[in-house]
């Protein structure tokens, strides 16, 4: 028996008992007749004590054991004299009687300790050494206890966790599809899913009513903080349901989750149209946690000689409640951010309000005291508050100040982790213009249904119909979407034809799903959690790597394994592929 125990197990309960335990070396320490090594596995770590008067043998057997060697240890269970307050176990040791190295250990290349010396490109190198750290093995079981915890809500809700295939077929719509030869039907490739969209909409039209999986998605783009080429969905589809039966459901998923995880209760989950977050927060995925919402101040501003504010198709601000005494250093740091290329803003127009609550701003010159009073009231703007106002196109100019907003908050500190703000936003437009291609793309995905109130104008006027469609943000993150399907052929071809489509193409990619609608489907509509950005969420963070076990790193490498890689000429030539210059020996 390799061990009676884990490391983490044992109290002043035990005392006297007879143990064995195996771990990790996590530390060694030696004085003179005595050694200490702290023994470490997944449950925690306890003090190995070889004491003075033990068997010299034994303590030079002790003192060849270094970091990272796994070794199984036979002893009693002691009190200890000095407690340990921050282990579990720091109220005993073990007294060491036999002692076996199990497995050697090189110096690892970092220190596996809470605070590590290794960089990033080291660790995920050796992800398996930096496994062995607490913080690092803490996020995959907290991912472990929240797929759990949507398990069985989903399971106590009737759904049925149903798998769908990996080796699909190629579509050009959403990112780009990681591809994968076919070598017994040369020349021709299958798809990764970027997610099981219409095979769970025919599981639905198969009849099984209410599906889900905690599925892989893979996706050909580019990588950011809450992206990885692939990642994991909690992937849900239910039939017969209106737009409102489905928030119910998986907002009652998200208020599962944070019981079981933080023991904390949401209350209801509000909901924002897609309109209105873009009015408030420049953006639909708005973080609702502190205020500074968006304050449009056209009809206010307009008609005075500053050129700024006249050629502008929206001027819109926002309120730094107590920031007033920001210094001229500050305010042009801020400036310099909304100036940045990846936003392009002429500048930050700047209002205080005074101790006395006088306004004063950076353009004074144009606007009287009384003017600046009315700002003051539509922003109610008392002293000490700091107005901060962009001007310039709109969209651009929502999306500068939506950084600016986030900026500030992070800044002043208003975004805890821990407080958990979710909120649906709905009613997004059914297509977005792309400018590259000039076409109408879906802002969701072709299947989404469009509100059939909008359906008149779904000819002269596409851009305004709205989806039923919906987005779950979580504190400025979206955690999931999803929307009600098209279950009739004839609209499902109309929406192919609005993206241009032709029939021939339509029916060539989709064809199995429109006749699939041949033979009675029923009403349906679902949704899909970044499982990833929920679990790293409920951990506290926006980086979502740490949480996946074998993460890909910035270029979309697994740099551990090394992939991808080149493959042998006659892996090639069995795939029918050819590539020239594919040195490679074989
Ligand atoms: P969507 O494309 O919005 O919807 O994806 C659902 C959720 O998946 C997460 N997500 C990602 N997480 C990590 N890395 C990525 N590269 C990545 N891409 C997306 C987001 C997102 O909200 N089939 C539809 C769902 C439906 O309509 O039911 C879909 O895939 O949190």
């Amino acid at each position: 028996m390799y061990r009676t125990h884990t490391c983490g197990e044992l109290r002043l309960s035990e005392v006297g008992q007879s143990v064995t335990l195996s771990g990790w070396v996590h530390k060694r320490r030696d004085f003179g007749g005595l050694s200490f090594i702290d023994l470490r596995d997944r449950y925690g770590i306890t003090q190995l004590a070889f004491n003075e008067g033990i068997d010299p043998e034994m303590l030079s057997k002790a003192r060849l054991q270094n970091r990272e060697f796994v070794i199984q240890a036979v002893g009693i269970v002691v009190e200890r004299e000095k407690k340990n307050t921050v282990l579990d176990t720091g109220e005993i040791e073990i007294s060491i009687t036999s002692l076996k190295t199990l497995s050697e250990s090189k110096i690892p290349p970092f220190t596996i300790e809470e605070n590590t010396d290794g960089g990033e490109e080291l660790r995920m190198k050796y992800r398996y050494l930096d496994l062995r750290r607490k913080r690092v093995r803490d996020k995959l079981l907290l991912r472990n206890k929240i797929s759990m915890s949507v398990r069985t809500y989903l399971n106590s809700n009737g759904f049925a966790d149903i798998e769908t295939p990996y080796l699909i077929k190629s579509t050009p719509e959403g990112a780009r599809d990681f591809v994968v030869p076919s070598r017994v039907n040369s020349g021709q490739f299958y798809a990764l899913p970027q997610s099981p969209q219409t095979f769970k909409q025919l599981l639905m039209i198969g009849g099984l009513d209410r599906y889900y999986q905690i599925v892989r998605c893979f996706r050909d783009e580019d990588l950011r903080a809450d992206r990885q080429p692939e990642f994991t969905q909690i992937d849900c589809e239910m039939s017969f349901v209106e737009q409102n039966d489905i928030l119910e459901i998986f907002e009652g998923l998200l208020r599962h989750v944070i019981r079981d995880v933080h023991s904390q209760e949401l209350g209801e989950i509000p909901r924002m149209t897609y309109d209105m977050a873009m009015k408030l927060y420049g953006n639909d995925k708005p973080d609702i946690r502190f205020d500074m919402t968006f304050i449009e101040m056209n009809s206010l501003v307009k008609g005075s000689n500053f050129t700024v504010f006249e050629n502008a198709e929206l001027i819109v601000g926002i309120k730094v409640k107590g920031c007033a005494n920001y210094s001229r250093k500050e305010l042009d740091i801020l400036t310099n951010f909304v100036k940045r290329p990846q936003l392009g803003m002429s500048g930050l127009i700047w209002m205080k309000v005074d101790d006395n609550g006088t306004p004063n701003s950076s353009v004074n010159k144009f606007f009287n005291e009384d003017s600046m009073k009315n700002w003051m009231t539509a922003f109610d703007a008392t002293k000490n508050d700091l107005i901060l106002i962009l001007a310039g196109e709109k969209n651009k100019t929502r999306k500068a100040l939506s950084d600016l907003r986030m900026h500030l908050a992070e800044k002043l500190k208003l975004r805890n982790p821990f407080e958990f703000a979710p909120l649906w936003i709905i009613d997004f437009p059914l297509l977005d213009w792309d400018d590259e291609s000039k076409r109408w793309v879906a802002m969701h995905h072709p299947f989404t249904s469009p509100k059939p109130q909008d359906l008149s104008i779904i000819n002269e006027d596409p851009g305004s119909v709205r989806a039923n469609a919906y987005d779950l943000v979580l504190n400025g993150n979206e955690i999931g979407g999803g929307s009600i399907r098209i279950h009739e052929r004839e609209m499902q071809a109309k929406m192919f034809d609005l993206l241009g489509f032709t029939k021939e193409e339509a029916n060539e990619q989709f064809g199995f799903l429109m006749s699939a609608f041949e033979f009675g489907a029923p009403p349906h509509g679902g949704i899909a959690f970044g499982f990833d950005r929920l679990v790293a969420l409920m951990g506290g963070d926006e980086v979502i790597r740490d949480y996946i076990a074998f993460p890909k790193n910035n270029s979309a490498r697994d740099v551990m394994i090394d992939a991808p890689s080149k493959i042998s000429n006659s892996q090639l030539n069995d795939l029918s592929i050819h590539i020239s210059n594919n040195d490679v020996t074989n």
